[in-house]
């Protein structure tokens, strides 16, 4: 797309810098706009009660990251832009101790789920606008992220959670698809849909779980397209939990307006380095190298030779 005859070079997102063989990748097609959904993912408080909303922090183990986000629901936030998009660092104060969950939004459309500590979890997805209505999902995860145990104290699963087989990457684990078409929008479409309410079961609504819904991943997309391909924002009453979804409109708007009125490239385009930050820019590298990977599998700007192929590294 676009005037280059070229593509720009993938973004040095790290699980992108990683060899093909310790990548785990999940596609899901997703029936609403790509910025809803996108919202959906940086909107850091609907894990208390999308997915967690049944569930008492008592009746998790000691250690479990999640009791934080049930002890306390109603996380602080703060804001701010960055070279790359915007990045939200949320927090709460529970028995004294304050528990963060940074977050960053990075242009066109990624995002870095807060799933657990840096340096153990390694994971972006792209939110890939099909057209304004239908949107690809892409879930690039390191092979080595360390498990997430979501066992309650009884030692089951809390309900809605690993309901179906698993199938590979933590995203994937509750998910079953549809036979793929050679419609349009024919790929990688969820077998819970909204043709049969996701599954939805209603006793285990009323007793078990706020959605009743199996799945996390399925939840996401539930919430997020049952509001309609694109929801209707008159009826928004934004506050303060909206602080990174706000920001992160103001940061694209902007960044659309210099393009069109000054044709000033948007972030990222032209420097795939732009991902990595301070610190984490030699971490990256150090990462990456040793798990036999390096940033030259990405991009021409940062010393691949042979041109600018940089889908080559990215699988
Ligand atoms: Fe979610």
């Amino acid at each position: 797309m676009g005037p280059r005859a070229e593509p720009p070079a993938l973004p040095a997102l790290e699980p992108a810098l990683l060899p093909a063989d310790q990548t785990l990748l999940f596609f899901s097609e997703r029936d609403c706009n790509w910025l809803q959904a996108l919202e959906g993912e940086i909107d850091t408080s609907h894990i208390s009660f999308l997915h967690w909303g049944s569930v008492r922090a008592e009746d998790l183990p000691e250690g479990n990251i999640a009791r934080y986000a049930l002890a306390n629901r109603r996380p602080e936030l703060k804001v701010t832009t960055t070279g790359f998009g915007t990045m939200y660092g949320a927090w709460r104060e529970v028995d004294g101790k304050i528990y963060w969950r940074f977050s960053p939004f990075a242009f066109p459309f990624w995002t870095m789920p807060p799933e657990g500590h840096f340096i153990q979890h390694l994971l972006v997805r792209a939110w890939v606008p099909l057209d304004d209505y239908h949107t690809m999902m892409i879930n690039l995860a390191w092979k080595g992220n360390a498990p997430r145990s979501r066992k309650l104290k009884n030692g089951e699963l809390p309900a809605g959670f690993g309901d179906r087989p698993e199938n590979g990457s933590s995203a994937a684990r509750t998910v079953e698809f549809l036979p793929n078409t050679s419609d349009w929008f024919g790929r990688w479409r969820l077998r819970q849909n909204a043709s049969n309410d996701y599954e939805i079961d209603r006793e285990v609504q009323r007793t078990a779980s706020f959605t009743g819904i199996p799945g996390i991943h399925a939840q996401d997309q539930a919430i997020t397209e049952s509001m309609g391909p694109i929801v209707d924002h008159e009826f928004e009453h934004l506050g303060h939990g909206d602080l990174m979804i706000i920001q992160t409109r103001r940061r694209l708007v902007q960044a659309a307006l210099a393009l069109q009125n000054e044709g000033t490239i948007p972030p990222g385009v032209d420097d795939p380095e732009l991902y990595l930050q301070g610190p984490r820019r030699r971490l990256c590298h150090r990462r990456a190298a040793r798990r036999g990977g390096a940033l030259h599998h990405l991009s021409p700007h940062v010393g691949r030779p042979g041109g600018n192929r940089a889908h080559a590294g990215f699988r």
